[in-house]
Parts: C-alpha cells; sequence; structure tokens
C-alpha cells in the first residue's frame, strides 16, 4: 500500500450524468482518495468547477483554469495531471470521449491527459440507448476493453429522455467499487448497498460440469455460461450479494460477484449447500450434467483395441430438484434447454423439480442459446403464468428476468 492517498483523475464529460460526477467525488473521497477533477468544456455546463473544486478539495482541470495556467510557467498540464494520477476515471464517458479515447484523439486537456497517462483506465459510459446499441458505439468500447480499460456499466433504467433504457451510467457505488478494484483497494464490504435488488442474496450456477472419466477425459456439454454470468453481473448492478457458481468456463468474473468455481455436478452440489441455504434467489442456470461415469480410472485409459469401448454412467442428482431442502427460502429458478416440444417439456420440468419458474430456451435454433451472445426465452411460472422474452442481448434479459422473479419494482 503507497503511504500516501491513491489518487484518482476523475475526467467528467458532457451529458446530465455530469451531476453524479459531483457525487461520485463525495464518494471516492469517503473511501479516501485524492481526486482531482477533469470537466470537459461541454461537462462544465452541467456541474461547475466550484462545486468539484469544494468536493474535492483540490484544485479543478476546468476551462478557466487550463486557461490561466496551463503552460503560463512552461509547466505542461496535461503532463502534470498524468503523472499525479495513480488511475483516470471517467465518468460519465459519453459515446464522443469514448471515440476519442478509442482513437488516441488529443483535443482537449482530459484526452490529452488521456494519452499521456499509463495506469489504470475506469470509464462509465452514458448514453441514449440508441446511441449505445450502435456499432460505432460497440466497436470503440470493445477497443477500449482490449487495451485493458475498465468499462463499469451502462445499466438499465430511466434515461433523460424520459425513456427507460439500456445506457444509464452505472449507480456511483458501483463505480467507485471498480476505482478500488482497478488500485488494488479492498471493495466497500459493509457500505449498505443500493438499487432494487439491495440486501438481497442471489445465487446463480453457470456453465457446464465435467465429469471425469479419467485424469484427462471428460463428459461435458457446450455451455458457455455467458446467461448465467449475465444474470450474475446483473443482480451485482442492482445490489445484490450475489454468488456466482461457475462450471469450467472462459469467463470474467463480473464486478462485485463473489465466484467459486467448480468442476463437476457434485462439486457443484456441495457449493450450493454452502452458498443457497439463506438466498432470496436462487437461479440455475448451469447445464448440469445428467449422467456421470460410475467409476473415474485413475490412471489414463489405455486403447484396448477390438471392440470399442463401453462407458458405464450413473444419474447425477439433479440439484434443482434438491433446492427445496437446501434453499428453503429461496424464489427457485431452472432453465430449460429443449430441442422440442418447448412448452409441454418446460412444464413438466417446473413441476417434477418444484421450481417457481422455468426458463425455456430453444438450443435448436444456432441464433439464440448456448454459444451465443442473444437469447430468446419463454418462461413458466408455478402459478400459470407465461413471459415471453423476444430475443435480445443476454445482459439485457438476465435484467428482465430478475425483474420478474424478484418482483423488482421498475
Ligand atoms: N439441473 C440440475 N441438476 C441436474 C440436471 C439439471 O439442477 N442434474 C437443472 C439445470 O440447471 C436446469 C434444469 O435443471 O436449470 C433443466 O435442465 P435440463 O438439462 O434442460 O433438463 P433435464 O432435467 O436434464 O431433462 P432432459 O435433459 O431430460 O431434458
Amino acid at each position: 500500500m503507497p503511504e500516501r492517498a491513491a489518487r484518482v483523475l476523475l475526467g467528467i464529460t458532457g451529458g446530465i450524468a455530469a451531476y453524479k460526477g459531483a457525487y461520485l467525488v463525495r464518494r471516492l473521497r469517503e473511501r479516501g482518495l485524492a481526486v482531482r477533477c477533469a470537466p470537459t468544456l461541454a461537462a462544465e455546463s452541467f456541474v461547475s468547477p466550484l462545486t468539484l473544486e469544494v468536493l474535492s478539495g483540490d484544485r479543478v482541470y476546468g476551462q478557466e483554469y487550463l486557461a490561466r495556467d496551463g503552460g503560463s510557467d512552461g509547466a505542461e498540464l496535461h503532463v502534470e495531471a498524468a503523472q499525479w494520477a495513480d488511475l483516470l476515471c471517467v465518468a460519465p464517458a459519453t459515446a464522443n470521449t469514448l471515440a476519442r479515447l478509442a482513437l488516441g484523439l488529443a483535443d482537449d486537456f482530459l484526452s490529452t491527459t488521456a494519452l499521456m497517462f499509463e495506469g489504470p483506465v475506469v470509464v462509465a459510459p452514458a448514453m441514449h440507448d440508441a446511441m449505445w446499441r450502435k456499432p460505432a458505439v460497440e466497436g470503440r468500447v470493445a477497443t477500449l476493453r482490449d487495451r485493458g480499460v475498465e468499462v463499469v456499466g451502462p445499466v438499465e433504467g430511466a434515461l433523460a429522455s424520459g425513456e427507460r433504457g439500456w445506457g444509464r451510467m452505472a449507480e456511483p457505488e458501483a463505480i467507485v467499487d471498480a476505482v478500488c478494484r482497478a488500485l488494488g483497494l479492498p471493495e466497500a464490504e459493509d457500505e449498505a448497498s443500493v438499487g432494487p435488488l439491495a440486501g438481497r442474496k442471489v445465487v446463480v450456477t453457470a456453465g457446464p460440469t465435467y465429469e471425469a472419466i479419467d485424469p484427462v477425459r471428460f463428459l461435458g456439454n457446450r455451455s458457455s455460461g455467458r446467461m448465467g454470468f449475465a444474470l450474475a453481473r446483473q443482480a451485482a448492478i442492482r445490489g445484490a450479494l450475489v454468488t456466482l457458481i461457475a462450471g469450467p468456463v472462459k469467463l470474467e468474473t463480473p464486478a462485485g460477484v463473489r465466484r467459486v468455481d467448480v468442476v463437476s455436478a457434485a462439486e457443484m452440489e456441495a457449493a450450493l449447500r454452502e452458498a443457497a441455504h439463506d438466498a432470496d434467489l436462487v437461479v440455475m442456470a448451469a447445464a448440469v450434467a445428467d449422467y456421470r461415469p460410475r467409476e473415474c480410472a485413475e490412471q489414463k485409459m489405455k486403447k484396448s483395441g477390438g471392440d470399442g469401448l463401453v462407458l458405464e454412467l450413473e444419474e447425477n442428482p439433479d440439484l434443482l430438484a434438491g433446492l427445496a431442502a437446501v434453499a428453503p427460502r429461496a424464489q427457485r429458478v431452472g432453465f430449460a434447454a429443449e430441442t422440442e416440444d418447448l412448452e409441454r417439456s418446460a412444464r413438466k420440468k417446473l413441476k417434477a423439480k418444484g421450481a417457481h419458474w422455468i426458463v425455456a430456451n430453444d438450443v435448436s435454433r444456432p441464433d439464440i442459446g448456448f454459444e451465443s451472445a442473444d437469447n430468446e426465452v419463454v418462461v413458466f411460472g408455478g402459478n400459470g403464468e407465461v413471459e415471453r422474452f423476444p430475443k435480445q442481448s443476454k445482459d439485457e434479459l438476465a435484467g428482465r428476468l430478475l425483474e420478474l422473479f424478484a418482483g423488482e419494482a421498475t
């Protein structure tokens, strides 16, 4: 740990969420971080440099300061600012600024300093959701991610236009957590979280399970884990305490989520017992293997030649069906991956597994499901409810499903 406070240079750009930038300064300061603000010209229409100066207790690289002091004694302020900071955070980050950062433009103080800066960068995009969905924006964001920039949010909610959508800046608390993580500082633990799921305990399982045949071989399936990870991410963004029990997948742990890695169905069952006993919601998005080899060979099996090989399999316990005993308080949700007769199979599973909800999807369609970024599902409820969710990104769908399961107020 450095002896001095870690230093955050906070770029604030010109969107209505800039007013939350002022609040973000406070939250960063409360966590013991030193903050200097760099509002763009457009941001100054939303939040005044004086407000930022008072809240940060430090200089503000606003237009007036830059015009007055920039380079007057030969000092180059972008160099000074970039060398001062341990981390650069841009919140809110408009579509324009994301593009400027991705392109490496240096057309104002913030972008020039960003180009100079060599430490970790966290950005919190905010814009109308039609803009957020544009390939032009997606491409810039992907470029920034590839370069190691941490992108927090956006989240779904009320937009400045009065509509609801996917483009609202992440809550300042989530941004502070991302900043602390990037600086290697502990995240807030005892602080009360905010959001519609604040205080709720959510457990999500995701990915496949691998059932060992011998030390190097296994039975598995093609589940990518993306739907479960999206659910965990969206639950955490909404303030829930989330445990994600993940089978073998190559996905990054979503921000603010406790992750438990498992391999087999038996390990997943043990992890569930541990994590789910006081859960409010358990979502079984994992594709748990129905069968496992009756025996796992101690040594790598050799080819014996001749007639092939017969593997004897035994059934794994059904984790969803056993959940009522493991997580008695929880809303229990299962997924049904079907290739035919979706509704009948899903209803059968709902009953047989004693779940409150079954999310059914047609895995025979190549454009949705397992490895795809999108999903389209029909949800069947224990009281006869049927809710259809048209094709959308797994993150978006995850948000909608959570609203349904947790009775979240919209
Ligand atoms: N599931 C489980 N434990 C298992 C198998 C499945 O908890 N041993 C859960 C999955 O996580 C999912 C739901 O049950 O939420 C449905 O899984 P699916 O494979 O679609 O259904 P199965 O019950 O395996 O039925 P079938 O394969 O015969 O369609």
